[in-house]
């Protein structure tokens, strides 16, 4: 018999829920975005992004049982992100999940939403066989994890400062294109010279895994004030180009660096940022030059989604990791830390 679970997902400003059978087949996804209400203040407003998650994580939760064509009693367990997170935003998801839980006596797994955002690879890849190297890349982290076993995380390396999603998202909010920002810098950096502005790459020949984009963010800014300020017009393509390709730059290469010294033969990428085609073309190209294959989920798996943590407690539920009805929401949960 197959097993359906029920994903929940609310850290942050997307209030989504998705069935997925047997860890691997998406019975339905539903994400309900609040980008355009955040969008008027350049990025996501955590107050405003709790009450809005209150208000839609039922109809969500219904849509994708309706959308799946199964009834409440045919899950088989339910999987919700505990954190890291808004902490508002996180416990809207956890309360629900866990009144459904009690109520219909199902198990209860919390999932660690980086943990999630690395399942949504198993999704789509049944090649992917650790021990591999991960970049988590979204507007909340930039991490580089070593995988021995699932389950098993081993963190080399994180943003000392700014997450490259974040920095992607202030650049937009200053040049008032919008949120969320990669999007956006992707289709405008396409018409523009990469080569036009040599901006930083900080720790790029650094010998540790971490990274750092404020550095970066400031040299950018500082670049489009000052053209403001001799009222001169501002190549928006080409400054988007050169500054996504910066932070690029600086991404493939630890990257491939942290592959190569752990010996792996694969890389995963998870994470917002991870639907930017130049950062898998780029470390795509790299890798395959080195014999190492590179994953990426569908970019609609890439974005924060509920699929992705369904997958993830699917594997738990099979290795019978329940959680307790008390687990509370964490904010600032490490992916070493899985409960
Ligand atoms: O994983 P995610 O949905 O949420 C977090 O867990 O943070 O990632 C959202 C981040 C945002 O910062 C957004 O600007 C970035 O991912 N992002 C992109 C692209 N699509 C989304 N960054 C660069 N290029 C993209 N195509
Ligand atoms: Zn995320």
């Amino acid at each position: 018999m197959s097993d359906l679970i029920l994903g929940i997902e609310t850290s942050c400003d997307e209030t989504a829920a998705a069935i997925v059978e047997d860890g691997k087949k998406i019975i339905s996804n539903v994400v309900a975005s609040q980008i355009s209400i955040h969008q008027k203040y350049g990025g996501v407003v955590p107050e405003i992004a709790s009450r809005k998650h209150i208000e839609c994580i039922i109809p969500v939760i219904d849509k994708a049982l309706d959308e799946s064509g199964k009834k409440i009693t045919d899950l088989s367990a339910i999987a919700v992100t505990y954190g890291p997170g808004l902490i508002g935003s996180l416990l809207v998801g956890l309360s629900v999940a866990k009144a459904i839980a009690y109520a219909q006596n199902i198990p209860f797994i919390g999932i660690n939403h980086l943990e999630a955002h690395i399942y949504a690879n198993l999704l789509e890849h049944n090649e992917i066989k650790p021990p591999f190297v991960c970049l988590i890349v979204s507007g909340g982290h930039t991490s580089l994890v070593y995988i021995r076993h699932f389950g098993e995380y081993e963190l080399l390396g994180q943003t000392k400062d700014d997450a490259a999603g974040e920095v992607f998202d202030k650049i937009a909010k200053v040049l008032d294109l919008g949120y969320p920002g990669g999007p956006i810098t992707e289709r405008l950096a396409k018409e523009g010279e990469p080569s036009f502005i040599k901006f930083p790459r900080p720790l790029l020949n650094d010998k540790s895994y971490d990274f750092s984009f404020s550095g970066l963010k400031t040299a950018v800014i500082y670049y489009i004030k000052e053209l403001k300020k001799e009222n001169k017009n501002i190549p928006i393509s080409n400054i988007l180009a050169s500054f996504q390709q910066a932070v690029i730059d600086v991404l493939v290469e630890k990257t491939i660096k942290a592959a190569l010294k752990y010996k792996t033969k694969q890389i995963i990428l998870a994470g917002g940022v991870a639907a930017n085609s130049l950062l898998r073309k780029e470390i795509k190209k790299k890798a395959n030059s080195l014999d190492i294959k590179v994953f990426y989920p569908s970019t609609f798996l890439c974005t924060d989604n509920a699929a992705m943590v369904a997958s993830a407690g699917y594997y738990k539920f099979r290795e019978n990791k329940k959680s307790s009805l008390n687990l509370d929401a964490v904010s600032r949960l490490p992916l070493e830390r899985i409960n």
